[in-house]
């Protein structure tokens, strides 16, 4: 048995990453990975941009970078932060490999075996993950339509006084639950923090794709709502906005944070992928960003509406789901007794699939929860497949 380290000994496997398969075999309506359909990445913009390029730009793709980032990257990226709201002053940004880098390198620099992250309860697998491998133990308030709930919260925060390090929060549709927070909810949020001297790490991959415009105010992160000096740290992700592929995404906070983060990387990977950067910068350059968020906001929301309306026709009813207004995501509750992963077999069965959610709840004890992700499910099988599920429930109830 080989001796393995305290981090390794603390690592769990991933569900989703091995749900992921079925997302690849056709004959199976799936609706597990949380990833952009392949239809609507923008292949050709990517033909494009690249043949765009001049020579000197194609010799530092394919070149070693600096750890913090692609310098050009990082200036467009700014400037794109800027426009949202994000603060900069005492601040650093650093490209990462993919918002999961951002959250391993944060986790690597705060946390040591026995200190509490507290975070939203469903949370997403892939944070819960990272700070296991560091040792740490978990402390979680539940979400309701409008985001953690803060009497939950404050209470967690209060028991876990001294060991709090973290709060890692989701708040714009969120994965899994796909809820947006509340304007106020954010404020509350930020007042429960206040003066405590424990890092918010705010994960905002999603906050682009909401599906109607008149929601787009109550996309501003809280790192923008936040008072300067507060320790708030903002992670985000080119996945959904350009591709899962490039596999970049970006830490954004105090200097002195961030500054620690940028030196584990650079015994980490020593740089995210230069060739990936400069398309990202191109990217950005060129404008091509806010029209591809025209295409997909359009899209996924027909999606979405396809689901719900296949859910309120089919579920049956003490099974319960939230109703996203963007990203990716429902969160389908079902009865205390029954167990998510009996539907899932029974599903299976018929070729539908879906996460089971124990994964996501940071104790992993619960088990009448699943996701059901309609970003990457062909329109037209979105609602058989959801009939499948349907029956599915309806055979264990
Ligand atoms: C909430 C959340 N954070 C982070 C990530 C990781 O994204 P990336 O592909 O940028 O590593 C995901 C991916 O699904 C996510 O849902």
């Amino acid at each position: 048995m080989p001796r393995f380290s305290q981090s390794a000994r603390g690592m769990r496997s991933s569900e989703i990453r091995r749900l992921m398969a079925f997302a690849a075999d056709p004959s199976i309506i799936s609706f597990s990975g949380g990833m952009p359909a392949a239809s609507l990445l923008p292949t050709q913009v990517i033909d494009e941009l690249y043949g765009s390029l001049s020579l000197e730009a194609k010799q530092a793709a394919l070149q070693y970078g600096p750890t913090s980032g692609y310098p050009p990257l990082l200036a467009s990226l700014t400037e794109y932060l800027r426009s949202k709201g994000l603060p900069f002053e005492g601040q650093s940004l650093i490209i990462t490999t993919g918002a999961q880098q951002a959250i391993n390198l944060l986790s690597k620099t705060l946390l040591d075996p026995g200190d509490v992250v507290v975070s939203e309860n469903p949370s997403f697998i892939g944070a819960l993950a990272a700070f296991l491998s560091y040792g740490a133990s978990m402390a979680a308030a539940p979400l309701d339509d409008n985001g953690i709930v803060i009497d939950e919260l404050k209470k967690v925060l209060d028991a876990n006084r001294s060991r709090a390090k973290m709060v890692y929060l989701n708040p714009s549709f969120q994965n899994p639950a796909g809820i947006i927070y509340s304007e106020v909810r954010r404020r509350e949020v930020l007042e429960a923090l206040a003066g405590r001297d424990i890092c918010l790490l705010e994960d905002d991959p999603y906050g682009e794709l909401y599906f109607d415009e008149r929601d787009r105010p109550l996309t501003v992160p809280l790192k923008a709502m936040a008072a300067a000096g507060e320790p708030v740290c903002y992670a985000g992700s080119f996945s959904k906005i350009f591709g899962p592929g490039l596999r970049l995404g970006w830490l954004l906070g105090p200097a002195e944070i961030v500054e620690k983060c940028e030196l584990a990387k650079q015994s980490m990977d020593a740089c995210s992928s230069t060739f990936t950067q400069v398309l990202a910068h191109e990217y950005l350059r060129t404008g091509r960003l806010p029209l591809y968020l025209a295409t997909v906001r359009a899209a996924y929301a027909r999606r979405a509406t396809i689901m719900l309306d296949a859910l309120a026709a089919e579920m049956p009813s003490p099974v319960t789901w939230t109703r996203p207004k963007g990203g990716f995501y429902v969160w389908v509750t079902m009865p205390e007794s029954l167990d998510a992963s009996a539907v899932f077999a029974e599903a299976l069965k018929s070729r539908a699939a879906f996460v089971t959610g124990s994964g996501f709840d940071p104790y992993g004890v619960k088990k009448n929860c699943f996701r059901l992700a309609f970003a990457h499910t062909p329109e037209e099988k979105i609602a058989e497949g959801i009939r499948i599920v349907a029956a599915a429930v309806r055979s264990i109830l």
